[in-house]
């Protein structure tokens, strides 16, 4: 995703040598893809993307991703309250992850997962530079997130869904770890605008998302449409 984006900008950007650069650089980054994923979604036949590797860490972290994509907003629709536990699924380099420490405060959790343990290693150190003590690691595998059962008030994954190997058992575990009233939450770019800049394979549609999670027992709540390029997907277990 990381190399796409400059090279399919559609709205006034020049494609500069650095972008092509980039370019190639992503093309490297993208080929360590999982090996052994499902090529598509046995249940809406979509085209399951390829991970991003770790080595593409630095655009999950550039200045203008809150001009950008508006992650303080998203952060502000999922109402998050002081105390709860959440888990940030494909964490990354921990964007997110601080974020919503910040929001659960010194009484909440955030359990931040990933399967690439590089990624992991530039979130610890993310962590202790903020000062978190209320954020746990957690090197999850393909198919496991291995998270607590019952534990979570939100499971949220921001833009990773979509390139999970093996999205139904993932699916399945996130739930047991779920509340009773627990939500899921997927924020991911939308399919249906084909002039947001990201690859068709790193998008989702919502009539996509709904017909995979609801196939696994979620019930869908509703889209949470204030971000300029994504869907907030809310779901219930
Ligand atoms: C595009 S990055 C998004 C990172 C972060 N959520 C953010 O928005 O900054 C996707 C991340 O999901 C992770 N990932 C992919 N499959 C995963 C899985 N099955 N379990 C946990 N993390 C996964 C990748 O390793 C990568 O770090």
């Amino acid at each position: 995703m990381l190399l796409i984006r400059p090279l399919t900008w559609t709205r006034g950007t020049v494609v500069t040598a650095a972008a092509l650069v980039a370019a190639a650089l992503v093309a490297v980054v993208l080929s360590s893809a999982t090996a052994g994923a499902q090529a598509r979604h046995p249940v809406s036949g979509r085209a399951i993307a390829q991970v991003m590797g770790y080595e593409g860490a630095a655009w999950l972290e550039r200045p203008e991703r809150e001009s950008e994509e508006r992650p303080s907003k998203a952060i502000k629709a999922l109402d998050i309250k002081p105390g709860q536990v959440v888990a940030d699924v494909g964490a990354g380099s921990g964007y997110y992850t601080v974020r919503l420490a910040e929001r659960v405060g010194p009484t909440g959790r955030v359990f931040a997962t990933d399967i690439q343990p590089e990624m992991l290693s530039l979130l610890r150190s993310r962590v202790a530079r903020a000062r978190l003590d209320n954020v746990e690691l957690v090197l999850s595998a393909d198919a496991d997130p291995r998270l607590p059962e019952g534990l979570f008030d939100l499971v949220l994954m921001v833009d990773v869904y979509h390139e999970l190997a093996r999205p139904q058992e993932v699916l399945r575990k996130l739930r047991a770890s779920l509340k009773p009233d627990g939500r899921l939450v997927l924020v991911e770019f939308r399919k249906e605008n084909a002039w947001v800049p990201i690859r068709e394979e790193h998008k989702m549609s919502v009539k996509e998302a709904r017909m995979e999670l609801e196939a696994e027992g979620y019930r869908f709540e509703r889209v949470i449409g204030v971000l300029p390029w994504q869907h907030i997907l809310v779901f219930r277990r």
